[in-house]
Parts: C-alpha cells; sequence; structure tokens
C-alpha cells in the first residue's frame, strides 16, 4: 500500500501521508489554508468546518489517511470562486462576523445549505449551522443573513458621506478580512521553524510538589531541547492584571493552589512534541486538603492560600449612604432572599495562542490579547528586562469577554523564545484553556429590601461574598464595582452594599463581561418583583417609580445632570409588556397545566471605564502625502467593532469619509497605548481620544490649506480640495515638507475620564457616565421537566447615541445569548467539564427572536454623546429570565444556572408554600 493519498482541496491535487494526521492540521500546517480554525479538537464547536464530497464535517475529526479520492473544500476555495460572494456581502451587511473565528465554519456550513436552499427558512437555516458555535453574536445576525442572501449585491452598502458617519450602519471596516479567511489569530501564521512548548500543569486542586531532574529528561526525548520551571524565570516570578495585587507565578514553586496551574514548560520541535506527553515530565506530587468553596476557605482550619490574606479573604468593598436603621423602621414592606451563582467559562472560539521571536535583545511576541501595553509591562518584568525590551504585536482576538486581558501563553512564549533565541509558538487546547484561564466569579449573595406601602424604595442591605479563586486578577476590581452597582439604577433613602472577595483552590476568577454586576442584580432584580408583588404593583410601574433621574444622586452621591436615560429604557418597553402580558394570558388560557407562559422584566446601569482609577487612552493620527489618513489606534478590537467606531468617529472629527482611513492596529512599538480592551471603555475613553485626535488633525490641515473652521475637506489621491466660503483650492500634498513617517501632518490626543476617588464609605464619583438598560424576557416552562423554553427578548439599551446601529445591537444580541447562558445552562466545575462537549454554551437552536431598542439619551461627556455598551447588554438578562420563570411558575430559582432540576425544585417549593 502507498505511504501516501491523494485527494482533492480546492480544485487542487494534493498528496498527504497516509496517517492519522488531522485534516485540521495538514491544511493549516501544510497547505497554509488557515481558515479551517480550530478550537477544540474534539468536534464541539465546528470551526474547523470544511466540506467533503460537499457535506460539512468537522476536519479536525478526519485522519488525512481516509480521503484518498474525496474532495475537499475550504473558505479559501470557496471565496476564490466568488461562490459566496453574496453570502460575505450578506454577513457584513448583517454584522454576522464579530471576532470572526466561527466566521469560516459558519460560511462553509451556509454554502453547503444554500447550494441546495437558496431561500432556506429559519428551520433550515438552524439546522444546518447547528453544529458550528460563536460566542459572540447570539447568532441571529447570522440567521438573518443566511436568509436574506441577495444574489445580486456582492459589494454592500455605499459609505457615508463626509461627516456624517457616526450613526451610520457602516460594515465594519475589518471585515472582509473575516469573510474571506484571512484573518490572522493567534494561531495562525507562525514563525517558520518555530519551536513548540508545552505547559506541565497540576492535576490536583491543591498539592505540594518536588520536581524531578529536567536536564536529564531533556537530554532523554529526541527532539525537545528544553525543559523550564521556576528557577528559569531570569525576572519577577509573578505576574497579576492590578500591580499591587500581583500574585500569580509563571510556574507554581513547591505548592499548586489551583487544578491547572502551571508547574514546568517543554520546547521542542514539533514531531517530537506531538508524540510528548506533559506528564511524563518527572514530577513527585504529594496531594494537600483544598478550599473548593467560600464555606471551605472559611472554616476554621482551612488552608491559608496565600500568607498574610487571612480567612483567605482578599479585599472587601463598600458602598453606604443614609441611614439604614431608621429607613427599614420606615418600610412597611420587605423582603429578602439569597442568591448564589456559579463559575462561567467564557468559552471564546479561539484557544489563547502566539508565537515569539527574539530580536537582540528584545522580544517580539504576537499574541492574542485585550491588553498589549499591560501585557509588555508584565513580560518585561517577568524577564528582568529593561522598559521597552518586549514587543506585543496583538493578532486577531477570537472572543475575549475579559479573560484575554490577563497573561496565558505570553510568559512561556517570552521566556522561551529569550532563553532559546528561537521562533516558538504555542496554542492551549480546550481543556487547557479552560482549566487555566480565568472564570466569572461565583457568589454567594443575600439581600434585604424594603419599600413604604405605596412602593417607594427605601432601604436596600446588600453582602455579595465573591469566590476569587486561587490568584488575585480581577478580584479586587469586583468587589469595588459590585457596591456601586448592586442597587440597579434606583433611588434609596438609605443603601449598603458590602462585598468580599474569597480565595478558593479554584481557577483564577477574573473579569467577564460586568464584573461582578451580571450577578448582583441577579439579586436585586429579583427581590425587586416580589417587592413590586407585595406592594400590589406592576412591575415595570414599581421600577418606573424609583429609577434614577437626571439631578439625583446615585448611590454614591453622585449627581447626573442629563445621560440618565434609565425611564426612556422602560417607556420603550411598555408596549411590549403589555403585549407580554396579553400573550401570557392568552396562553396561559389556552394551554393545558403542564406548560405554562411568563415574562419577566429586569433593569440595569453600568459605569463605563475603570472604578474611580485613571483610565487614559491615546489615539494618534496623521494625514500621508498621498492623501492617506493613518489612524494609529491601539484599542484591540475582538470584535467588539473598535476598529469601526473609532475610525467613524475620527472621519467625522476631520470631517472626510472614512474611506480615506487605513488603520494601523494595536502594536505597542507603533501604536500609543489606548488601554485596555475592558469595562466598556472603548467608544467612550478611545473614542474621545480619537475625536480628539481628529479635531486637532483638521485644525492642522486647515492651516495647511489656509481655510475657515467652516471649510468642506476632501481627498483626492494626493490632493487635499478645501471648499470654503465658495472657493475651491486644491493643495497637492507632495509638495509640503514630510516627517520620516511620510506624514504631512499629524496630532495625538489623550483622554481620561474625570472621576472622584471613592472615601472609606465609598461616596466620590467612581465612573464618568453610566449606560442604562431593561430587558423583557419570555418563556414557556414545561412544569412537568423542569424545561424553559425562551420565547423572546426584547432589551432596550440607552446608548447614548449610536455611532454604528449594527454593532450596537451585535454587542446586545451577544451580550443576551451569554446571559442566557448564565441563567438556564452554565456551571464550569473544575476537573468535570473541560471541554465544550460537557460545558454547555448556546448554540443557534437556544437563542430566540432579539428586540433590539436603542435609546438615544446623548451624554455629555461621551463622544458625539455616546456611550459604551460591550458589557450593559448581559446584566439584565438572567434575572429577566428568572423573573419570567417565577413569573411562570410561581416560584423563583435562586441558585444559577435554572436547569430542569432547580425549576423543577422551585415550583415543588412554591407548591408547598
Ligand atoms: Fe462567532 Fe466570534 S463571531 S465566535
Amino acid at each position: 500500500m502507498s505511504a501516501s493519498v491523494v485527494f482533492d482541496v480546492n480544485g487542487a491535487r494534493v498528496e498527504a501521508p497516509r496517517s492519522a494526521m488531522r485534516l485540521t492540521d495538514f491544511l493549516r500546517d501544510r497547505l497554509s489554508l488557515t481558515a479551517t480554525k480550530v478550537g477544540c479538537e474534539s468536534g464541539d464547536c465546528g470551526a474547523c468546518t470544511v466540506l467533503l464530497d460537499g457535506e460539512p464535517i468537522c476536519a479536525c475529526m478526519v485522519p488525512v489517511g481516509r480521503l484518498g479520492g474525496r474532495r475537499v473544500e475550504t473558505l479559501e476555495g470557496l471565496h476564490a470562486s466568488g461562490e459566496v460572494a453574496a453570502l460575505q456581502a450578506s454577513f457584513l451587511r448583517a454584522g454576522a462576523a464579530q471576532c470572526g473565528i466561527c466566521t469560516p465554519g459558519m460560511l462553509v456550513s451556509a454554502a453547503a445549505l444554500l447550494r441546495n436552499e437558496p431561500r432556506p427558512t429559519e428551520t433550515q437555516v438552524k439546522d444546518a449551522l447547528g453544529g458550528v458555535l460563536c460566542r459572540c453574536t447570539g447568532y441571529r445576525s447570522i440567521l438573518a443573513a443566511v436568509m436574506t442572501v441577495d444574489p445580486s449585491d456582492e459589494e454592500g452598502e455605499a459609505p457615508p458621506p463626509a461627516g456624517k458617519a457616526v450613526g451610520h450602519r457602516l460594515a465594519r471596516v475589518d471585515g472582509p478580512r473575516k469573510v474571506d479567511g484571512s484573518e490572522a489569530f493567534g494561531a495562525d501564521e507562525p514563525p517558520e521553524a518555530a519551536l513548540e512548548i508545552r505547559i506541565v500543569r497540576s492535576p490536583y486542586h491543591r498539592a505540594a510538589f518536588e520536581l524531578g531532574d529536567l536536564g536529564a529528561f531533556v537530554a532523554s526525548h529526541p527532539g525537545v531541547v528544553a525543559a523550564y520551571a521556576a528557577a528559569d524565570v531570569p525576572g519577577r516570578n509573578r505576574f497579576g492584571v492590578i500591580p499591587s495585587f500581583a500574585d500569580q507565578p509563571v510556574f507554581a514553586e513547591g505548592e499548586v493552589r489551583f487544578r491547572g496551574e502551571a508547574v514546568a514548560m517543554i520546547v521542542g520541535d514539533a514531531d517530537a512534541m506531538a508524540s510528548l506527553d506533559p506528564s511524563d515530565l518527572p514530577i513527585a506530587w504529594t496531594e494537600l486538603p483544598a478550599a473548593l468553596s467560600i464555606d471551605d476557605a472559611g472554616t476554621d482550619g482551612a488552608p491559608l492560600i496565600h500568607p498574610g490574606r487571612e480567612g483567605n479573604v482578599l479585599i472587601r468593598g463598600l458602598v453606604q449612604r443614609g441611614d439604614l436603621g431608621p429607613a427599614f423602621d420606615g418600610a412597611v414592606v420587605e423582603v429578602e432572599g439569597r442568591f448564589e451563582t456559579v463559575f462561567v467559562e467564557h468559552a471564546y472560539i479561539e484557544p489563547e495562542a502566539g508565537s515569539a521571536l527574539r530580536v537582540g535583545d528584545r522580544v517580539e511576541v504576537r499574541v492574542t490579547t485585550q491588553s498589549p501595553h499591560m501585557d509588555r509591562v508584565e513580560l518585561e518584568a517577568i524577564l528582568g528586562l529593561p522598559d521597552g525590551a518586549v514587543r506585543i504585536e496583538p493578532t486577531a482576538v477570537g472572543g475575549g469577554f475579559g479573560s484575554k486581558l490577563d497573561l496565558s501563553v505570553q510568559p512561556y512564549l517570552a521566556l522561551a523564545a529569550w532563553k532559546l533565541e528561537r521562533p516558538v509558538r504555542l496554542t492551549y487546547t480546550r481543556p487547557e484553556s479552560m482549566a487555566s484561564t480565568t472564570k466569572r466569579h461565583p457568589a454567594r449573595m443575600h439581600a434585604r429590601i424594603g419599600a413604604t406601602r405605596d412602593g417607594r424604595l427605601v432601604a436596600m442591605d446588600f453582602l455579595g461574598e465573591f469566590d476569587t479563586g486561587a490568584y488575585a486578577s480581577w478580584g479586587p476590581t469586583v468587589a469595588n464595582r459590585v457596591p456601586v452597582h448592586a442597587g440597579g439604577p434606583y433611588r434609596y433613602d438609605a443603601y449598603r452594599a458590602r462585598t468580599v472577595a474569597v480565595h478558593t483552590n479554584g481557577p483564577p476568577a477574573g473579569a467577564f463581561r460586568g464584573f461582578g454586576v451580571p450577578q448582583s442584580t441577579i439579586a436585586q432584580e429579583c427581590l425587586f418583583d416580589e417587592l413590586a408583588d407585595a406592594v400590589g404593583m406592576d412591575r415595570l410601574e414599581f421600577r418606573y417609580k424609583n429609577a434614577l433621574v437626571a439631578g439625583q444622586p446615585t448611590v454614591t452621591g453622585q449627581v447626573f445632570e442629563a445621560g440618565v436615560g434609565f425611564r426612556d429604557c422602560l417607556d420603550a418597553l411598555r408596549p411590549h409588556w403589555a403585549r407580554a402580558r396579553e400573550a401570557a394570558v392568552e396562553a396561559n388560557a389556552i394551554r393545558g397545566p403542564a406548560r405554562r407562559r411568563g415574562f419577566g422584566l429586569a433593569g440595569m446601569w453600568y459605569g463605563c471605564g475603570n472604578t474611580a482609577l485613571p483610565n487614559p487612552s491615546t489615539i494618534r493620527v496623521g494625514l500621508r502625502d498621498d492623501g492617506r489618513i493613518i489612524l494609529f489606534q491601539g484599542a484591540v478590537d475582538m470584535g467588539q467593532g473598535a476598529n469601526t467606531v473609532l475610525a467613524q468617529i475620527c472621519a467625522d472629527a476631520i470631517g472626510v469619509e472614512v474611506a480615506c482611513i487605513d488603520l494601523v492596529g494595536a502594536d505597542t512599538d507603533v501604536t500609543p497605548d489606548a488601554g485596555k480592551s475592558s469595562a466598556s471603555r472603548q467608544t467612550f475613553v478611545s473614542g474621545n481620544a480619537a475625536f480628539l485626535a481628529g479635531s486637532r488633525l483638521r485644525s492642522r490641515l486647515l492651516v495647511l490649506a489656509d481655510a475657515s473652521e467652516a471649510a468642506h475637506l476632501e481627498l483626492d489621491g494626493p490632493r487635499l480640495i478645501t471648499r470654503d466660503r465658495g472657493t475651491t483650492r486644491s493643495l497637492d500634498l507632495r509638495t509640503l515638507f514630510t516627517g520620516d513617517d511620510g506624514m504631512v501632518a499629524t496630532s495625538s490626543a489623550t483622554y481620561d475620564p474625570p472621576t472622584v476617588a471613592l472615601d472609606a464609605n465609598g461616596q466620590g464619583e467612581p465612573y464618568a457616565q453610566f449606560g442604562f438598560g431593561a430587558h423583557l424576557a419570555e418563556v414557556q416552562v414545561d412544569l412537568e421537566l423542569g424545561l424553559v423554553h425562551l420565547l423572546r427578548v426584547t432589551a432596550a439599551h440607552d446608548v447614548g447615541r449610536a455611532v454604528n446601529p449594527t454593532l450596537i445591537e451585535g454587542q446586545i444580541a451577544g451580550g443576551v445569548a451569554q446571559g442566557i447562558g448564565m441563567a438556564l445552562m452554565e456551571e464550569f466545575v473544575p476537573g468535570r467539564n473541560e471541554n465544550l462537549h460537557d460545558y454547555l454554551i448556546p448554540t443557534i437552536g437556544d437563542v430566540p427572536e432579539v428586540v433590539c431598542i436603542l435609546v438615544e439619551s446623548g451624554d455629555p461627556v461621551g463622544p458625539y454623546g455616546a456611550k459604551g455598551i460591550g458589557e450593559h447588554a448581559l446584566v439584565p438578562t438572567a434575572p429577566a429570565i428568572l423573573n419570567a420563570i417565577r413569573d411562570a411558575v410561581g416560584s423563583g430559582v435562586r441558585r444559577l444556572p435554572a436547569t430542569p432540576d432547580r425549576v423543577l425544585a422551585a415550583i415543588a417549593a412554591g407548591a408547598a408554600r
């Protein structure tokens, strides 16, 4: 039998070894067809979908040795043939590609469907795309894109005219690369002959360990070139996103604090590493008792996870205003309750990945990250190198949602490249990614809320205990942000919110879309429904009556004179609320007793940016002598749309068409520090910097052209055309002096939101702007099986000004989908479900119609009045769903997720009352 097989890839004959090599590896590593993505290597995520003889299959599950005589098609082939041009245009128009990591799998699956069904139904699309997971979009835009393909439209919409980009549904400027498969993520395009890295991790939640002879291990394994552990870290063997709390070792020293913690790494050539089992590294383990819950961590005799953090308490947070005692005395009605949430995994489809190269006395790291400048500073400390010795070149980010703010692969890449002076690469496996990276904090919350007989809120007392896992990560941020937000966008006479972040031997809990606010909102908004019922008020009217309005102090004493659009959101939901009520009454009247329909509401607010801390962004922009405007923007776009939104804002500030702008994306050697992509800050903070930089550039161009402020600017190749008070002038940019960078004019601007530090009682001005919103969820509950069927979510958000409505709706729909997962199905259990087969996230069949309503209240400090939206959209979804379940069955679920067993328990508890 021949040692090779011959088959067809995108119309070309290829030869492959008759082996078990995965088709994904063959396509990516041998043919450089990297549009086929790898998300799990177990057939769960569908990112590697290709067509085999016309049928969609997961390439990671197919050995190339079986492909003799078969025909494989990838996105590259479908794109080159033009077959998917209209579908790609439809994706761009609908905003169906956010981060883009799932997009090739979606497009390939859709292409197969469209060959047979040019006008597919929603059911057909769901069936065809059901095997491909998306964590960003919430699927509805993808459904719409496939169902509305227009074969005559391969170009997309016309761009907005000069000065009119803000408010326009501009297709994302980086979209074409996402839909043609050329976008390069962390695992794509590694350097030539890169060595591979494997991390050796703890199989125990807590254990002491002793490493054996690493040198002997390397010598006895041909192809392995090095093994490193803590003693090999030349600088500081510690990292952490908040410098004063940095406590996580690159490699554990003598004791591991969570399952999945790194103790060593092995570096070798690809062939050697393919057959190597990292657990062969000689290590003597001694398992130790572990604290796996807040209760465990707080008991007498519990292991002290970090010396100096007594009681395993990392930090406490507090906001208090007014006097709780008299206020509760004045309450006629009170409710209280305890709520619990669990670890939630980010489950972005792109695992952590990157590559690194030593260049002289510097290290260059290409990596998927949300925070390039923070990464640079941390790596320089780890390597013991001076400022500027590390360069971070972020790749495209295939979803982050907060977890890619923390270091993951970076220290290992940088260390190996530095020591070996050879290029290296590292991609986490899915189980490794899930075991070792940060999670949403599990929370244990108790709240007590009082109101007067006529439904006026008087007091709230909240205590939230957050499991921050083995290391600090963003625990301090959660502990400080939650007390500000735990009361929601409402007025109280007296308020107290206390938090505590507690260490356990769980995975580090970090940032995940909302920094603890989605958890606390569950307690507050679910109790609000009980309180509204107790005072006999409509649940929407109860919220409306107590809603914060402009001119009133928040729980921190901050007063906003404008931009408080919460009541506008509730008003926008009124007709939907009335319709949902009618629909529920009607459905419940005609259905049998086994199924009940319910509807629920939840409100939210969210402060954009860091909590009462400096939070600057810097943006630079210049005009080159060829007439192109270059926007140096270092705000990482992980799918949320920063590239597009900042280009829209900057173009309008200059007064030119967006098409005149070329983007230079984040690179710590090239772009100024625009801060991290987190806390819903990029549209607001970097947007203001882009506006200021654009405005300054416009001023300089007007001086060059000797034109007035009112002049209309136009770029025609290398000519700057000004139309000013009836006079048209043309300036040849090539005749002007340029710097080394070819720029005839540049400008740079920094914006730092105005905040006031919180005092000991949490009083101050923690955020320069808040976004507001409210969600309405409609469900049907099977009373016998406990199954919750979500019928519709209607989401109203005050976004200040919608810079790009399509992108905002994408953020809302994606946030809703993650909120659905949090409410109904997601619970990460270390060691039990570290894969996408056992850890369930919403599929295309789980997300119902999502109606987005954009409320534009304007904002005095937002660019063009815009506010952030990235995290806001997830916050109210889970409590709205829980309230809808309670409305349907008469009793609430207080421990998430609301799985069928918990729904049945709630029904039984309600019946017993
Ligand atoms: Fe689907 Fe990011 S766009 S996973």
